[in-house]
């Protein structure tokens, strides 16, 4: 069983459909996710799904290693970004190699990169009249949304289109590939080992 931990600090959409996409599973489940907000909602989606949680600070994640220290004892095979909006630090990287993903709703390498996140993002988009967005699925480097393109899939953005339309569409794609390319990530990182 490999065991995934999802980070995540906004509303969690993404994070539910994650879940229960590996409830079923046999080979892979989520065991812990991982907040810097004791309010995000994703919170509460892993107290309903009883998944141990962890809400961490800034002195936490980057003044210490004890981030690493919870996964290991969690026994975390797998890191996913499911709108966590902080840079991950290198010791989680190194410790990590190809292990950690992450989701963004937009086509990298267009709108990427710090304070490019959630409507930010749709509000860029609609702003430079973009004809296409979509989303990314990539491997986590040291750098904002720079490491290697696993994913893309791409919707429409009308002329009339708002950026809450944009948001829309995109989050249709999200829920409709995250899981699935996380499964087969997982699927070719191990069976590689
Ligand atoms: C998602 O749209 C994700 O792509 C985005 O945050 C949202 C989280 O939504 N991530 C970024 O913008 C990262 N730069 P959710 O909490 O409903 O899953």
């Amino acid at each position: 069983m490999k065991r995934i931990a999802i980070f995540a600090s906004g509303t969690g959409s993404n994070a539910k459909k994650i879940i229960e996409y590996f409830q079923e599973s046999e080979d892979m489940e989520i065991a812990l996710i991982v907040s810097n907000r004791a309010k995000a909602g994703v919170l509460t989606i892993a107290e309903e799904e009883e998944i141990p949680s962890i809400i961490i600070d800034r002195a936490y994640f980057y003044e210490s290693e004890q981030m690493l220290f919870d996964l290991k004892q969690q026994c975390i095979d797998f890191i996913v970004l499911a709108g966590f909006l902080w840079l991950v630090p290198k010791y989680l990287i190194n410790a990590y190699p190809k292990k950690i993903v992450n989701i963004h709703p937009a086509l990298l390498p267009k709108f990427g990169g710090k304070g490019m996140y959630g409507m930010h993002v749709h509000q860029a988009v609609i702003d430079a009249a973009e004809k296409q967005s979509g989303i990314s699925i990539h491997f986590v480097n040291e750098a904002f949304d720079e490491g290697g393109i696993i994913f893309q899939a791409s919707c429409a953005v009308d002329s009339d289109d708002t950026a809450k339309d944009v948001q829309a569409k995109v989050q249709k794609l999200e829920h409709e590939h995250f899981p699935h390319i996380i499964e087969e990530v997982i699927g070719n990182t191990f069976s590689q080992l």
